[in-house]
């Protein structure tokens, strides 16, 4: 592959950003200057842009805390999106791995892995996501039962059963995971109940839990393990 490619392909800039930086003499290949972005490097390379070695990567994957006040899509004319917190060199190719309210934050996937994507988010495979939220008037044991059940709406709509832990010490807090991702739906099945969600924090998708120490609005790669834990979840079904 052509050295520009091969660096705009590992995110490191635009291909006319890359070219500059190869005449910059900022990239090295297997020790040596590079001086021409159009000369062949391969997997056996080894690529050094600015003190940083560029390992060939398939796919990226990040996880993202995501911040109240943006929107969950690839882009937008008058809001911002979950892309614009990613630099600009990396918005073409990432997408983000289902959909979070507006108001909701925590845990968020942004990848360019279309297949993972398709496993966690296939309504037929169930994956449990849990969610932090909090009510404008207390839960009760009707609601764990009635979300234990499986809820319909008036308008027929029907949610499959959840699970509601509520907070021992403050009934207008709990934990509940549900294994859809329909359009609203923890705020809808909370109106269902007669209560408001005020606050919606989304704390895991499967087995892989939001990182804590990510500020709102911070991201960082999926380490090898989260990242095993995820295509474990893919290869377990084949
Ligand atoms: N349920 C909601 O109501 N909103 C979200 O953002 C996610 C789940």
């Amino acid at each position: 592959m052509r050295l520009d490619k091969y660096l705009a392909d590992m995110c490191v800039g635009s291909r006319s950003q890359v070219k500059q930086l190869i005449r910059k003499g900022s990239v090295f290949i297997n020790g040596n200057k590079a001086t021409d972005p159009g000369m062949a490097v391969g997997d056996a390379d080894t690529v050094v842009c600015d003190g940083v070695t560029i390992s060939h990567r398939d796919h990226f994957y990040y996880m993202l805390n995501k911040p109240a006040g943006i929107i969950t899509a690839t882009e937008d004319n008058r809001q911002q999106t979950v892309l614009d917190l990613f630099p600009e060199n990396m918005r073409k190719r990432l997408f983000p791995v289902g959909r979070l309210d507006k108001d909701t934050v925590g845990l968020l996937i942004i990848t360019d892995d279309g297949a993972l994507c398709h496993e966690l988010m296939a309504p037929s495979h169930h994956v449990d996501k849990r969610y932090l939220l909090h009510t404008d008037a207390p839960m009760t044991e009707e609601d764990v039962s009635a979300f234990r059940e499986g809820l319909v709406l008036n308008d027929g709509t029907a949610f499959k059963e959840a699970e509601l832990d509520i907070d021992p010490d403050d009934p207008c807090s709990a934990v509940i995971t549900i294994s859809e991702g329909k359009y609203h739906q923890i705020k809808r099945m909370l109106s269902a109940r007669g209560k408001e969600v005020i606050y919606l924090k989304r704390l895991s998708v499967g087995e892989l839990e939001l990182d804590e120490s990510l500020g709102e609005g911070e991201y960082r790669e999926l380490t090898e393990q989260e990242l095993i834990i995820l295509h474990k979840k893919k290869s377990n079904r084949l």
